[in-house]
């Protein structure tokens, strides 16, 4: 194959796209640690009389369903972590159980690398979650 000019612009512009993904996931893991981790984090692992807010691993799993690509996946957190409207609940379940969310006071800016770095997948998740689907879910 000739490596041409606008072969190695092709190339670059590539390398730079994902430089600029990994970015935004790295500043969402941060974010995320932040501003999300103390309720949605590892704390109270599985039993749910012991934490005060679903895992992020089963928000994931709810708005992922609902939401397979990452526009309207974002859109959706961004949207429910701006406003917390029942009416949209992906989890009413979790309502229910913990009460609705409280405001949190977060860029929609910083929320939406929030978002890109929970639907990029590599997020915390308590021993036991994965079994838990199985079990609740099936392995569809
Ligand atoms: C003070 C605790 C707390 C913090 C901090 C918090 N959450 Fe939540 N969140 C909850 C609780 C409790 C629920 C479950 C009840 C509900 O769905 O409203 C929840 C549910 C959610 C849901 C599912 C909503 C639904 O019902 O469909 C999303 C999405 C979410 N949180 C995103 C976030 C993000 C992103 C952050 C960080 C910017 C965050 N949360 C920070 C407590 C918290």
């Amino acid at each position: 194959m000739k490596i041409t000019a606008p072969f190695l612009l092709l190339i670059f512009m590539l390398l730079q796209q994902t430089v600029l993904a990994d970015n935004e996931e790295s500043q969402g893991k941060h974010l995320y640690k932040t501003f999300c981790s103390s309720c949605h984090g590892l704390g109270g692992g599985m039993d749910m009389g012991q934490r005060v807010a679903p895992p992020i691993a089963a928000v994931r799993f709810h708005y992922i369903g609902v939401y397979p690509d990452k526009t309207s996946f974002v859109t959706a957190i961004t949207n429910w972590v701006e406003k917390q409207d029942e009416n949209k609940s992906l989890m009413r379940g979790a309502i229910r159980r913990f009460n609705i969310m409280p405001p949190i006071s977060v860029s929609k800016q910083d929320t939406q690398k929030i978002a890109s770095y929970i639907y990029a997948g590599d997020i915390e998740k308590p021993p036991g979650f994965d079994e838990h689907v199985k079990e609740m879910h099936g392995s569809h």
